[in-house]
């Protein structure tokens, strides 16, 4: 790990007050972005006496000089804005299912009782007042049950053109199937949801595609995604 925020919950224990957790990936070029979000939707607040906060996860950008002045201007920003994890891999499309799974161990040791996750892409917008109502009008779930929604994708498997960005081999997977998914672009996720992904990678080979090892994972744990785009409220820019 090269940046970290241990405190970004407040310690282990705290982090149940965290009742909104953005996770949003970025790399370490995208500055602007990250700028850009930190100003409006990712803001970090009180809303309906809850409190929201915010991480960016990142790999490195580059190799040689390059590589290394990304890492300083990131730890620079860093110390300024406090919400950036950043790992020594290279930030790349297929590495995104490594990030993530880097994260889920880093909650379970910094933040493991945070109630929810908004996992998303730098590049989207979402209405994260909306969110925290919706996630309050959960009856009976604060977190400690199964919550995975999103923008669901069902009956799809490995894209086996090589010219294409998704393309998985038959080498890497096998199955013509995915499991049900929901797109990474941005998902909704309980803490306990998130810690059952978590254990489940442990026996499930790395996919590098990492909507859909999300859902595999899911699917070994006997749990389904479900579709809720309009609770969620998410716009892609792309
Ligand atoms: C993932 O990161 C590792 C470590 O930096 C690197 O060796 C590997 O090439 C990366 N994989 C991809 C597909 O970018
Ligand atoms: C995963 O969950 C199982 C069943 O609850 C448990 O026995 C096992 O220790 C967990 N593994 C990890 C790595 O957390």
């Amino acid at each position: 790990m090269l940046l970290d925020v241990p405190d970004k919950c407040g310690g282990p224990q705290n982090s149940a007050d965290v009742f909104l957790l953005l996770v949003i990936k970025s790399s370490p070029e995208n500055y602007e972005r990250r700028e850009v979000l930190r100003k409006t939707w990712a803001k970090e607040r009180q809303h309906r006496g809850v409190w929201i906060r915010r991480l960016f996860i990142s790999g490195t950008s580059a190799t040689g000089f390059e590589k290394h002045r990304l890492n300083k201007l990131l730890k620079m920003e860093n110390i300024e804005n406090n919400d950036i994890l950043q790992w020594d891999f290279h930030d790349s499309f297929f590495n995104l299912t490594l990030k993530q799974i880097l994260f889920l161990e880093w909650m379970e040791r910094w933040c493991p009782h945070a109630r929810f996750l908004l996992n998303g892409d730098d590049d989207i917008f979402a209405n994260t007042f909306n969110m925290v109502e919706y996630l309050q009008g959960q009856k009976g779930n604060d977190g400690s049950k199964h919550l995975f929604t999103g923008h669901l994708i069902q009956n799809v498997g490995p894209i086996r053109h090589p010219s294409s960005k998704y393309y998985i081999p038959v080498q890497v997977q096998e199955s013509k199937r995915y499991p049900p998914y929901c797109g990474g672009g941005g998902f909704l996720l309980s803490s306990f949801t998130a810690k059952t992904i978590y254990n489940m990678s442990h026996y499930i080979d790395l996919l590098p595609i990492d909507d859909v090892y999300m859902g595999m994972c899911l699917e070994k744990a006997g749990l389904q995604p479900t579709s809720h785009l309009g609770a969620v409220l998410l716009s892609l820019y792309r």
